[in-house]
C-alpha cells in the first residue's frame, strides 16, 4: 500500500511519520449506508488540506487510513492538532461524529523503491494503532525531536511505557492535549498494561489520570515542592477530604522530572495488615520479591536508583510506615519519600505540611481572579451535576457561605455540590444549616476543625434512600477498587443500580478501568471510613466480611483454574493483580474467622504469589492456611504441596520438609494428582541437596502416577525435574529425551511456567549439542511466552539462554545486549540466580578476548554470590567444587595467562563485590562492545578524599555509614557528593558505582 504520490523528493534521515484511521469505520459505513462515501470524502479533503499546509508528503491512503511522513516532527504535530479541530468542526452527514485516530513517531527509516521500509515505520503504525478516534498520540523520539516547538496551546501528557503488538521493547507513549479537543481517553489500547520498571522508566507512575479538574493550591504546590527539596520525608497532613492526595498527586507530575528513577504512587487505603506494607509498596513499583522479605527487595533494589516514593493514607499504618521510611531513608540515599497522612509519621528528618482547606477568600481580596478557590469547585462540580448551573451574582453570593458553611474542605464541597441538581443552592444551604442539630456531641468523623465535613457526610448519607444508605455501607467493605459485579455478591442483585446512583451522588468514585480490563469503582478513604463505622453500628460487619470473602475465594478459585492452563494465564494473572487488596482482605479475615475459606482461598492463590514472586510472603499465608486444616486432608495436604514450591528456589530444606510430609499422608491412601505433583517436586529438592538415587526415585514415580492418573501437570513437572537431573548428572541425552516428552503434552493443558521451565532447558541442551536452530526457535517462543504472562523470573531465565546460544554462535554484541537485559530483570527480581548464571557467562566471554583479570574477578564475584545466595548446608550440588574449577580448562588457562599475584588481586577484588555490585560489574563488562578496558580511569580528577567517597558509595554504604567512616558529618558527606555528581556528571549513586568499577577503585 505505500506509495509515493509523486510530491516532490522524499525527505531522508530522520523523518517523523503519521499514520491516521477513522475509528470503527465499519460501524460507521453499517450507520451511514450510502452516505458513508461523502464522510470519506469529507474526511479525506480535510486531513489532505492539513497535510500540504504543514509541509506533509502523503506516502500512502487505503480506505479511511493515511501515512504521512515529515521532515520537520513540529509541522507533524502541527498537522495533526490543524487536521483534528477541522474534523471537530466539520457538519458530518447524519449529525454522526466521525472521530480519527492519528499516532506520530520518528526514525530513520530507509528509502526503498518509491517508500520507506523499517522497524520506526511498524512502530509508528503499531503506535497509531493504540489510539482512540480523536486522539493524537506520539513516541518518545517524536516527543524529543519536537522540544520546545510545540504549537501554541498545546502540550503533552505522558501515558507511561506500553507494548505493543510484535515489539520487543516497550514505548513510551505520550497523549498530545490541544485546547479545545477532547482531553480523556479509555486507556490506550495496547498489547499489556503499562510497564511498571522501577529504574528502566523515569517519569510519574501508579496516579491515575485525573477524572476532574484541579483547582487553586498555587502556593501549597510551590511549597511542598520546595519542601521536598530539603527534607527527605515530607508528609502533607489534614483532616479527611482536605484534599492531600488530590495535592500530593499534583506535586509528584510538578517534581517528577527531579527523580532520575520516577515518582511511584503506593495507595496503602487499602492495606488493612501493617505486616503487608513493605509487600504493598515492592508490588507498585513492580519489583518481585523472590525469596526474601519484601523489605529486603525494596532496600536492596532502592539503593541503586533514584525515586520519589509516594506513600498515600498511611493513617491506619502510622508504625509500619515510620519502620519503612526510617529503613529506607538511611539505606537508601537517593529516595525520597511524600507521605499523605491524618497524622505526622513520626521520624527523625520529617517535615510535617499542614494542608489548610480551599481558599475562601472573597474575589475582590483575592486580587479580581473572579472568585476564590472554594467557590470554583463548587461551580466546577455543579456543572457536571448539572449542565444548565451558572454563577450569577445572586448564586455567587449564597454559593460563597454555602463552601464556607463547609469550611473549604474540598470533599465536602464536592458532596453538596452533586446535590445541587435536586435541591438548588439556596435550600442547600439551609439543609446544611440543618445539619447543625445533627452535630451536636457527634465527633464520629473527627475533631473540631473537621466537623463540617463528618456534617456534610452524614447529612449526604442521610439523604439517601434507605436502600442506597445499606448498598453504601456494605461496598465499604472493599478496601480498594470494586466491580459492579463485586457489589452485587456482597449487597444483593440490586446494589449494582444503587452504587450508580452513588456515583450521582459523589460518594462513589466514577469507574476506571483496571489491569484486567474490567471497570471498577472506589470509595474515597474517608467516606469509606465513615461507611465502615456504620456498617459496625447496624451489626452488619460480620457478614459484610464473609460476603466479601466468598466473592474473593469465588474469583480466586476461576482465576486459579485459569493459571492452571497457559491459555488462561495471563487473564486470570491480571484479574488477581486488580483484585490484589480485597484478596489480602479476604484472607486476613478468613484466617481469623473462617477456617474452611482460608485454606482454600490460600491456595487458589498460590499459583499467582509463584508467578509473580511473592514466595516468602505466599509462603507465610500458606503455613498459616495449613494449621487451620485437619491433618492429611486434602486441603492439608494441597497447602503443604504449595508450600514445597513456594519455597522451592530459596530454602531447600523447608521445601523437601512439607514435600515429604504430603508424601507421608498417603502411605495408606489411594493415590491422587496432589501426591504425584509433590513427589515430583520432592524430588527436585532431592537434587539440589545432592541426593540424586532419591531423586531418580521419586521422580519415576511422580511420573508414572501422574500418567496413570491422567494429571498433565504432574507429568510436566515430573519430566521438568526428571531432565533437570539429568542435566545436573551430564548426561544431555537423557535430559533431552525427557524434555522432549514434556513437548508431547498439550501446552496449553498445563500452567504455563512449568510449560516455559521446560523449554527453557530444552532449548539450552540442545544448544549444546549443536541443535542451534532449534534451540534459537524454542528460546524466542519462551521468551514471547514469558513476556506476555509478565513472568519475571522466566523472562530473565530465557534471555540467559538466547545469551547462551548467542556466545556459542559467536554473536558477542547480541549476546552482551542479552546480558544487560538479564541484569535489569535481576534489579527488579533479585533472583540471585539470574546473576550467578550471568556471571559464569561474563567469565566466559572475557576468556574469549582474552581479558583474563576481568575472567577472573567475576568467578570470584561469582563464588561470592553463591556463598550468600545458599545458606550453608543447601543446594551447594550447583556450584563447582574446587577441584572441578581447577580442571575447567578456560580458568586454568585464565590463571595461567595472569600469573599468581595478578591472579590473588583480582580475586580478592571480585570476592569483596556484594551481589549489586557484582551486577553493576556485569554491566560495565557487556556494555561497549569494542573498547579494549580504558586505559584512563573514566573518572576526572578527583582529590584521594574524593576517591576514598567514591568507593565507599560503590561498596553499597549509606551516606551515614560514609560519615561515621570517614569521621565526618552526614550534610558534609552529601554535598561532598553531590559535588562529584556534578563532575561526573552522574545522577545517581548507581552511576558512581559504575565509574568506580572502571577506575578499579572497588
Ligand atoms: N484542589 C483541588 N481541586 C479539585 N478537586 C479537589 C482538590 N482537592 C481535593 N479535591 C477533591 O476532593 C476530594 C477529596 O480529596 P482527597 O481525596 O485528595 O482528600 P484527602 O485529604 O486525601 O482525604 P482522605 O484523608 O480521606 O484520604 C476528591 O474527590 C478530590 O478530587
Ligand atoms: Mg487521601
Amino acid at each position: 500500500m505505500v506509495n509515493n504520490r509523486g510530491m516532490g523528493e522524499l525527505p531522508t534521515g530522520t523523518i517523523t511519520m503519521l499514520f491516521s484511521d477513522i475509528e470503527g469505520s465499519t460501524l460507521l459505513l453499517h450507520d451511514l449506508g450510502d452516505r458513508y462515501g461523502e464522510a470519506l470524502s469529507a474526511q479525506r479533503a480535510l486531513l489532505r488540506s492539513a497535510i500540504s499546509n504543514c509541509g506533509g508528503q502523503e506516502m500512502g491512503t487505503e480506505g479511511d487510513s493515511f501515512f504521512v511522513v515529515f521532515e520537520s516532527a513540529a509541522n507533524a504535530v502541527r498537522c495533526c492538532v490543524t487536521a483534528q479541530r477541522a474534523l471537530a468542526a466539520h457538519d458530518w452527514p447524519g449529525g454522526i461524529a466521525v472521530r480519527v485516530r492519528m499516532g506520530l513517531h520518528s526514525g530513520e527509516p530507509v528509502r526503498h523503491e518509491d517508500g520507506y521500509i523499517g522497524l520506526d515505520v511498524h512502530r509508528a503504525a503499531r503506535i497509531a494503532a493504540t489510539a482512540h478516534g480523536g486522539q493524537v498520540v506520539l513516541s518518545e523520539a517524536t516527543r524529543m525531536l519536537v522540544g520546545s516547538r510545540l504549537p501554541g496551546e498545546t502540550s503533552l501528557r505522558d501515558l507511561g511505557f506500553h507494548r505493543l503488538k510484535d515489539i520487543e521493547s516497550p514505548e513510551r507513549i505520550y497523549q498530545l492535549l490541544a485546547a479545545g479537543l477532547p482531553d480523556q481517553f479509555p486507556p490506550l489500547k495496547s498489547a499489556g498494561p503499562p510497564v511498571p520498571t522501577v529504574g528502566v522508566s523515569a517519569g510519574v507512575h501508579g496516579f491515575a489520570s485525573a477524572l476532574t479538574s484541579f483547582i487553586g493550591r498555587s502556593t501549597e504546590l510551590s511549597e511542598v515542592a520546595e519542601l521536598l527539596a530539603t527534607y527527605r520525608l515530607v508528609t502533607v497532613t489534614g483532616p479527611g477530604g482536605v484534599g492531600k492526595t488530590r495535592l500530593v498527586a499534583e506535586v509528584s507530575r510538578r517534581v517528577g522530572d527531579r527523580f532520575a528513577d520516577g515518582v511511584w504512587l503506593a495507595e496503602l487505603g487499602g492495606v488493612t495488615d501493617p505486616d503487608l506494607v513493605p509487600g504493598a509498596v515492592a508490588a507498585a513499583l513492580g519489583i518481585q520479591q523472590g525469596g526474601g522479605s519484601a523489605m529486603e527487595a525494596l532496600v536492596a533494589v532502592l539503593t541503586a536508583h533514584q525515586v520519589l516514593l509516594v506513600l498515600d493514607n498511611c493513617e491506619h499504618l502510622i508504625d509500619a510506615v515510620a519502620a519503612l521510611s526510617a529503613t529506607l531513608l538511611s539505606a537508601a540515599d537517593d529516595v525520597r519519600i511524600l507521605a499523605t497522612s491524618r497524622t505526622p509519621v513520626g521520624v527523625p528528618g520529617e517535615t510535617r505540611y499542614r494542608l489548610p482547606p480551599l481558599d475562601l477568600l472573597e474575589p475582590a481580596q483575592q486580587g479580581g481572579t473572579g472568585m476564590s478557590a472554594a467557590v470554583s469547585l463548587f461551580a466546577d462540580r455543579a456543572r457536571q451535576a448539572d449542565p444548565h448551573f451558572t454563577l450569577t451574582s445572586k448564586t455567587a453570593e449564597t454559593v460563597t457561605r454555602l463552601v464556607s458553611r463547609l469550611d473549604g474542605i474540598p470533599l465536602a464541597i464536592e458532596l453538596a455540590a452533586a446535590r445541587v441538581e435536586a435541591l438548588g443552592v439556596g435550600p442547600l444551604l439551609e439543609r446544611l444549616d440543618d445539619q447543625a442539630g445533627l452535630l451536636a456531641g457527634s465527633d464520629r468523623l473527627a475533631p473540631a476543625r473537621h466537623q463540617s465535613l463528618a456534617a456534610t457526610v452524614e447529612w449526604s448519607y442521610q439523604l439517601l434512600s434507605e436502600e442506597d444508605q445499606r448498598v453504601f455501607r456494605l461496598v465499604s467493605v472493599f478496601p480498594g477498587p470494586f466491580t459492579l459485579g463485586a457489589a452485587e455478591d456482597v449487597a444483593g442483585p440490586e446494589a449494582g443500580r444503587a452504587v450508580l446512583r452513588l456515583v450521582d451522588r459523589s460518594l462513589i468514585v466514577p469507574p476506571r478501568e483496571g489491569r484486567d480490563g474490567r471497570r471498577r469503582y472506589l470509595m474515597l478513604e474517608t467516606l469509606r471510613a465513615f461507611g465502615a463505622g456504620r456498617l459496625a453500628e447496624t451489626g452488619e460487619e460480620h457478614a459484610a466480611a464473609a460476603a466479601l470473602t466468598t466473592f474473593a475465594l469465588n474469583v480466586a478459585e476461576q482465576a486459579a483454574a485459569g493459571l492452571e492452563r497457559t491459555d488462561g494465564e495471563l487473564a486470570a494473572a491480571q484479574w488477581l493483580d486488580a483484585e490484589d487488596a480485597t484478596m489480602q482482605q479476604a484472607l486476613g479475615w478468613a484466617l481469623e474467622h473462617d477456617s474452611d475459606a482460608a485454606p482454600r482461598l490460600a491456595i487458589a492463590l498460590a499459583p499467582w504469589w509463584l508467578l509473580r514472586g511473592r514466595w516468602a510472603t505466599g509462603y507465610q499465608m500458606l503455613a498459616a492456611a495449613a494449621e487451620r486444616t485437619a491433618e492429611a486432608s486434602q486441603q492439608w495436604c494441597e497447602t503443604h504441596l504449595w508450600c514445597g514450591i513456594l519455597t522451592a528456589g530459596t530454602t531447600v530444606p523447608t521445601s523437601l520438609r512439607h514435600l515429604t510430609a504430603v508424601r507421608d499422608a498417603f502411605a495408606e491412601r489411594t493415590p491422587a494428582p496432589v501426591l504425584a505433583r509433590a513427589l515430583a517436586w520432592r524430588s527436585g529438592a532431592l537434587a539440589n541437596l545432592g541426593r540424586m538415587p532419591e531423586a531418580a526415585t521419586d521422580g519415576s514415580k511422580a511420573l508414572t502416577l501422574s500418567r496413570e492418573l491422567g494429571d498433565a501437570a504432574g507429568e510436566a513437572y515430573a519430566l521438568y525435574w526428571l531432565g533437570t537431573e539429568a542435566v545436573y548428572q551430564l548426561n544431555n541425552e537423557e535430559a533431552v529425551a525427557w524434555l522432549r516428552q514434556a513437548q508431547q503434552i498439550d501446552q496449553t493443558a498445563i500452567p504455563g511456567y512449568i510449560g516455559r521451565h521446560c523449554t527453557i532447558i530444552l532449548a539450552r541442551i540442545l544448544g549444546e549439542i549443536g541443535e542451534t536452530a532449534e534451540a534459537e526457535q524454542y528460546c524466542s517462543e519462551v521468551l514471547a511466552a514469558a513476556r506476555d504472562a509478565g513472568a519475571l523470573y522466566d523472562q530473565g531465565d530465557g534471555l540467559l539462554s538466547m545469551a547462551l546460544l548467542d556466545v556459542n554462535a559467536g554473536r558477542l554484541t547480541s549476546a552482551r545486549k542479552h546480558l544487560r537485559e538479564v541484569i535489569e530483570l535481576f534489579g527488579r527480581t533479585r533472583a540471585n540466580v539470574l546473576l550467578l548464571n550471568c556471571l559464569e557467562l561474563c567469565g566466559e566471554m572475557c576468556v574469549a578476548i582474552e581479558r583474563w583479570r576481568d575472567a577472573i574477578t567475576v568467578w570470584a564475584a561469582e563464588a561470592a554470590t553463591r556463598r550468600a545466595t545458599w545458606t550453608e548446608g543447601q543446594g551447594e550440588t550447583e556450584s563447582m567444587t574446587q577441584e572441578a574449577m581447577e580442571s575447567d580448562p578456560s580458568r586454568r588457562r585464565a590463571r595461567q595467562e595472569l600469573g599468581p599475584a595478578q591472579v590473588r588481586a583480582a580475586e580478592e577484588r571480585g570476592a569483596a563485590m556484594t551481589p549489586a555490585v557484582a551486577a553493576e560489574y556485569v554491566l560495565m563488562l557487556v556494555s561497549d562492545e569494542t573498547k579494549e578496558p580504558a586505559a584512563e580511569p573514566s573518572l576526572p580528577h578527583l582529590s584521594s578524599r574524593e576517591r576514598e567517597l567514591v568507593t565507599l558509595v560503590a561498596k553499597g554504604r549509606t551516606n551515614s555509614q560514609i560519615a561515621a567512616q570517614l569521621t565526618i558529618s552526614i550534610p558534609a558527606v552529601r554535598s561532598s557528593l553531590d559535588r562529584i555528581l556534578a563532575r561526573t556528571g552522574s545522577q545517581r549513586r548507581a552511576d558512581l558505582t559504575r565509574l568506580a568499577l572502571q577506575a578499579d577503585l572497588v
